[in-house]
């Protein structure tokens, strides 16, 4: 053997520690903890471990009732949920269900093993394994047979098959014989993952230098471990109302009387919309907290008069500060000692948007506070988001060197451990200065982060290409970042470079509708790309679209609050909840997934006529028409350009209120429950706040259950709770899939829901190449106005 590679050999020692076990083998020193009693943390290095340390993960060990056992040739370890099973000689680990069946094993002769300074985890290949997360990574729902690195990377422009690209989530989810396991591996050195690509023995997991440090996971549902993955490295908080509403930019709109026409003209076509977005050009030669006096010499009057208007403005800003006598940010930066330094004590100076910069280290306390202080004058200009770019760190050459020295919070590191962190402390910084200096909730996005970048901030895809693969690329990114703890996401909508083509905005837009971030943004060098810049037939598409987004806000929030809750995404590959339906994977249908927990989105190419869909198990229901579809289906739609395909489970809620053109105007009094017909049970938690203080903290929402109780034939609207009231003063109930033989009573009274039709879409002028409009479509259903919006409501469906 070559003697550069190490094996851990057999074990010598073993000892408990508070929340598990110390091993010492030949040649390494490991430490099995139990973070729960689903969550197993392993720790292993050549050398014993060093002080822990980390960046993802929020959670402390909880108490977990443990037991240990030893035999001559093994240690079994336990929890209430799952057996450790650590093999002597050599050391290996597997992990076993209570019931005894294998989750995970190390290839026995592999284990955890080191190359020089690089250390991988081998684990044996299952039959029928499954692969699924990893962050931000492109390629198959099923990641079998692939193989990813995570180093943060700016990728202008990549090919929808491009790896690595922006962020590193070093997370995963495996499945295989009705089990699924979560393994995380906390550890921000370049790393690499490999699902079974060139070799038919084993998944691995390893990094170019520090410690092997990951987190098993094992639930019996995907869900909970994702929420479980949440619990260590955080949740999302909630975010500011008008984050969810429509967000328009471009690479860049200025001066100020372009922004305000831009807003103008979305408000006079009815297109509704909360944000703008300044890209580089708002600031003075692309410096750093400065705003360019002729093209916007009052900023806080623009600002004012957006917000007038119902926006609010994001404008973006990039590591890099520019090294020049005299601009205040780099004297402050070199006076304070913020950047980041060769090790000879020289600031590491590199070539971005605004010439030669240095750059803050925000992988110190210092440099956070420094860039936290700075976020200030921000909030003096009246800006209420702020978005992280070029964070990777980009630079012109895409290659920095490796001997740049970081705090990483007081243990030093260079290039090579610190990389992967610069873009979440970044975000980090940004929040916690807005968190002080914004009047409001602040909005934050980045471009690049690390595991835990839920905590701080939303992420986008970066720049993506105006091409039918690369939306469906897109769709996938989200729903392996919403698989991997992310909720809050977004790709730019008809994309970024090149010119999309009027079907390919079309369909863009509407599955935008269906995305957590919803922005449409273009380069600096490409024709506009505002939704009414493609024609009369697309500008209705578009405010169809982004009218029915507006529609759905409370159902769109309330799904946020789960979020903030227990991690679920808001865009959900349907590996989620139907992970053990082999047709989900199937290449054809594998971008299909749920909008919050009830809406099947299915994103097609623009320039297909025909789409095939799979329908999971159970009842659905067509958004628009109302058309039952049985579930557990393979079938072929017709497509058509205004109209994407999108589908109602069954015993299901979708809250929805009247059509506004911004979050900050108030709908109509009346909240619009839809209740679909359903043969399953059903819970669903509907919250409402301010939408923009910390006020909810201390108690000021309102949050009611809805349940589907199917075997009793019932609905009841709990009780609600916090101390806040409804902005509606009525609940209208409309009834999805029942007809009129069915009665209904409320609190044991019997009433006669009316009949009624519900059109979600209004007619486009003309559409099809004969020129004819399409008819008014929509849906016959039942409905029920009820005054009472806080006591505890039981609706009987006989
Ligand atoms: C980067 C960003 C892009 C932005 C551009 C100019 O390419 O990814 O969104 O428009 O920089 O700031």
């Amino acid at each position: 053997m070559p003697s550069s590679l190490v094996t851990p050999g057999d074990v010598l020692k073993i000892e408990q520690v508070a929340h598990g076990l110390k091993v010492q083998t030949v040649h390494s020193y490991v430490e099995v903890l139990a973070y729960s009693p689903s969550i197993i943390r392993v720790r292993m290095d050549k050398n014993p471990l060093g002080k822990d340390f980390s960046y993802a993960v929020v959670a402390a060990p909880e108490k977990v009732a443990t037991t240990w056992k030893e035999s001559a040739d093994r240690i079994l370890f336990s929890t209430d949920s799952l057996d450790v099973v650590i093999l002597k000689k050599p050391f290996s680990i597997a992990f076993y269900t209570k019931e005894g069946k294998l989750i995970n094993e190390d290839v026995a002769s592999m284990g955890t093993s080191w190359i020089g300074n690089q250390v991988t985890t081998y684990k044996q290949l299952q039959p029928e394994e499954r692969f699924i997360g990893l962050g931000e990574k492109t390629g198959n729902l099923d990641r079998k047979g692939t193989g990813y690195v995570n180093w943060n990377n700016d990728s202008y422009g990549y090919a929808a098959n491009a790896d690595p690209i922006y962020s590193s989530i070093p997370f995963y989810i495996g499945l295989h014989d009705s089990l699924c396991y979560g393994i995380f591996m906390d550890n921000t050195f370049k790393s690499d993952f490999n699902f079974g690509a060139s070799n038919n023995r084993f998944s691995s997991f390893g990094a170019d230098g520090g410690e092997m440090n990951y987190y098993f996971i094992y639930q019996k549902k995907v869900a909970d471990i994702i929420t479980d993955y949440t619990a260590l490295t955080g949740r999302m908080s909630l975010p500011p109302l008008w984050s969810l509403g429509y967000q328009q930019n471009r690479y860049s709109y200025y001066p100020d009387t372009e922004v305000l026409r831009i807003a103008k003209t979305l408000r006079e076509k009815k297109i509704p919309a909360d944000g703008i977005t300044l890209d580089i050009h708002y600031m003075e030669k692309y410096k750093l907290f400065t705003w360019d006096k002729k093209r916007f010499p009052h900023p806080i009057d623009m600002n004012k008069e957006l917000e007038s208007m119902g926006f609010k403005t994001t404008v973006i800003v990039d590591p890099g500060i520019k090294v020049e006598k005299g601009y205040p940010a780099y004297e402050d930066g070199i006076a304070k000692d913020v950047f980041i330094k060769y090790p000879d004590g020289n600031p590491y100076t590199a070539e971005v948007w605004p010439g030669w910069c240095n750059f803050p280290d925000f992988t110190s306390q210092k440099g956070r506070d420094w860039w936290a202080d700075k976020v200030r004058f921000l909030a003096g200009t009246g800006v209420d988001g702020i978005w992280n770019d070029m964070n990777e760190i980009a630079s012109w050459g895409n290659k920095m060197p490796f001997n740049v020295l970081f705090d990483y919070d007081g243990q030093g590191a260079t290039t090579i451990g610190a990389h992967n962190v610069y873009a979440l402390e970044m975000a980090r910084a940004s929040y916690e200065g807005a968190k002080k200096s914004f009047k409001e909730r602040p909005f934050i996005l980045t471009r690049a982060g690390y595991a835990g970048l839920q905590r701080y901030t939303a992420i986008w895809t970066g720049d993506n290409r105006a091409e039918d693969d690369h939306m469906m690329a897109g769709v996938r990114l989200l729903n392996s970042l919403g698989l991997s703890g992310v909720a809050f996401t977004g790709m730019d909508i008809g994309g970024f470079t090149g010119n999309p083509s009027i079907g390919l905005f079309a369909r863009w837009i509407q599955i935008g509708a269906f995305t957590p971030y919803f922005r449409g943004h273009t380069a600096v060098n490409t024709k506009s790309a505002e939704p009414w810049t493609f024609g009369e037939e697309v500008t209705e598409i578009s405010r169809n679209f982004i009218g029915l987004r507006y529609r759905l806000i409370p159902y769109i929030y309330s799904n946020f609050y789960q979020a903030t809750q227990n991690g679920l995404p808001l865009m959900r590959s349907l590996a989620i909840d139907y992970s053990f339906d082999d047709k989900i994977y199937d290449t054809r249908y594998q971008n299909e997934y749920l909008f919050g927990p009830d809406l099947l989105v299915l994103p097609f190419e623009s320039k297909e006529k025909f789409g095939e869909a799979y329908f999971p198990e159970g009842i659905w229901y067509d958004l628009y028409t109302g058309a039952p579809q049985k579930g557990g289906v393979e079938k072929i739609l017709k497509l058509a350009y205004n109209k994407l395909p999108v589908y109602v489970k069954g015993s299901s809620f979708i809250p929805m209120q009247s059509l506004v053109q911004s979050t900050q105007i108030l709908p109509k009094d009346t909240l619009i429950l839809n209740i679909y017909k359903g043969n399953t049970d059903n819970q669903y938690t509907y919250y409402e706040d301010d939408g923009k203080s910390y006020s909810y903290q201390s108690g000021d929402y309102y949050k009611r259950d809805f349940v589907y109780d199917h075997e009793n034939n019932r609905i009841i609207l709990k009780k609600a709770v916090g101390n806040r009231n409804s902005i509606f003063k009525s609940i209208k109930l409309v009834m999805h899939g029942f007809d009129n033989k069915d009665h209904f009573s409320i609190d044991g009274h019997a009433v006669g829901f009316k009949k009624d039709f519900v059109a979600l879409l209004t007619p486009i002028s003309k559409f099809d190449p004969q020129g004819v409009a399409n008819p008014l479509e929509g849906e016959d259903v039942l409905s029920h106005v009820i005054r009472n919006v806080s006591d505890e409501i039981v609706i009987d469906l006989k």
